[in-house]
């Protein structure tokens, strides 16, 4: 019997990210009903259980989904498993939730998104960016009058070392190129430059045109260290700037964003700044709401209980995989790539 209100959802994965960063939004959720883990390691998948209350555990997927009929699955393993776990979780018509990235290829991702088709179900990827407090007032000031059209967006990430440029590109350069669709669309095309220091240093510039004429940009390097990541996005609009610093702070460039109006003096270079506090109580204070790791979790359980639609959805990982495709392309040929639809 489910709770009332909320959806009866099964965990596959109880690794790092599942248990550090997922895991714990879950008691904060009202319409997420953790109804069983499964993970290989049984261990893991016994803890997970006791720690965060589910009733069952279990290390085979298809005994889990035999056994509880949960109405959706969370899908957070290896990326190399998301695509295989995936299809036999949708396969059942079941809806999932799956880490990024949703598979390692394009064509891997595009076969996830035709099969819950198919079958009738659905999928959400995990871009938490989407849920990120700032990029959300972000994305609703885009939309009032002030801002105005989109003209261009940069967005940098710096993250910690990798051993190859796709895996780069796949693992973590991904957030930044779906939060470049979130704010600004679908890519057109594309031109990018690659670097390699012959070791774990890369670097990936490519500057793209989007399908509604703005332009933008994208810096994704592995030269920091994972213990001193950097995100910034700034947006313009034909009314104001927005610059988003690593989803806690949101600084509007705008004259009619000012607070006070400085009747006896001429006014030049101010803006507004806006903090996601951290002076809160409680899970609001800390990472799991700021990153976005609580409202993907909720949304899906929303989604499951059809009070939202899905978003980030399978097709938006296609998209995604698209760009990585196109900028890895553009870097060998030293041009530019249109990316090209199967609609187009
Ligand atoms: N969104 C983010 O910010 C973010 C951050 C870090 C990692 N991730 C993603 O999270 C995922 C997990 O990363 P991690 O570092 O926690 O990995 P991990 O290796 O620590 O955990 C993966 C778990 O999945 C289990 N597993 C593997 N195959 C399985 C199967 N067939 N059935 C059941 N369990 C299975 C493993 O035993 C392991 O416990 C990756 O896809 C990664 O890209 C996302």
């Amino acid at each position: 019997m489910a709770n009332e209100g909320s959806a009866r959802i099964a965990f596959i994965g109880a690794g790092n990210h599942a248990t550090q960063s997922l895991y714990p939004n879950l008691a904060h959720i009202p319409e997420f009903e953790l109804v069983a883990v499964c993970d290989l390691v049984e261990d893991r998948a016994l803890a997970a259980s006791r720690y965060y209350g589910a009733p069952e555990f279990f290390t085979e997927v298809d005994a889990m989904l035999d056994c509880v009929s949960p109405q959706g699955v969370c899908i957070c393993g290896p990326a190399e498993m998301h695509f295989e776990v995936g299809l036999q979780v949708l396969r059942r018509g079941v809806p999932i939730f799956v880490e990024k990235p949703p598979a390692l290829t394009l064509r891997q991702a595009e076969e996830l998104a035709r099969v819950a088709a198919d079958s009738n179900a659905w999928g959400m990827v995990g871009f938490m960016k989407r849920f990120a407090p700032a990029n959300v007032v972000t994305k609703e000031f885009m939309a009032g009058e002030t801002f105005g059209t989109l003209s261009s967006i940069s967005l940098i990430h710096g993250c910690g070392p990798y051993d190859n440029m796709r895996r780069m590109l796949l693992f973590n350069g991904i957030h930044l190129i779906d939060l470049a669709r979130y704010f600004a669309g679908d890519v057109a095309s594309l031109f990018a430059y690659g670097f390699h220091d012959g070791a774990s240093g890369y670097a990936v510039s490519a500057t793209m045109q989007f399908a509604s004429g703005a332009v933008g940009h994208l810096n994704m390097n592995s030269g920091h260290t994972w213990t001193d990541c950097f995100e910034q996005t700034y947006l313009s609009g034909t009314g104001a700037g927005i610059l988003n610093d690593g989803s806690r702070a949101v600084e509007v460039m705008s004259n009619a964003g000012r607070f006070a109006e400085g009747k006896d003096m001429e006014l030049f270079g101010w803006s507004n700044r806006y903090y996601v506090s951290g002076n809160m109580a409680g899970w609001a204070s800390g990472g799991h709401y700021t990153r976005g790791y609580h409202g993907e979790l909720q949304h899906f359980a929303r989604a499951v209980l059809r009070q939202a639609e899905p978003t980030a959805t399978l097709e938006d990982g296609v998209e995604a995989l698209r760009m990585v495709e196109g900028i890895l392309e553009s870097i060998k040929s030293g041009k530019a790539v249109a990316l090209s639809r199967p609609a187009d």
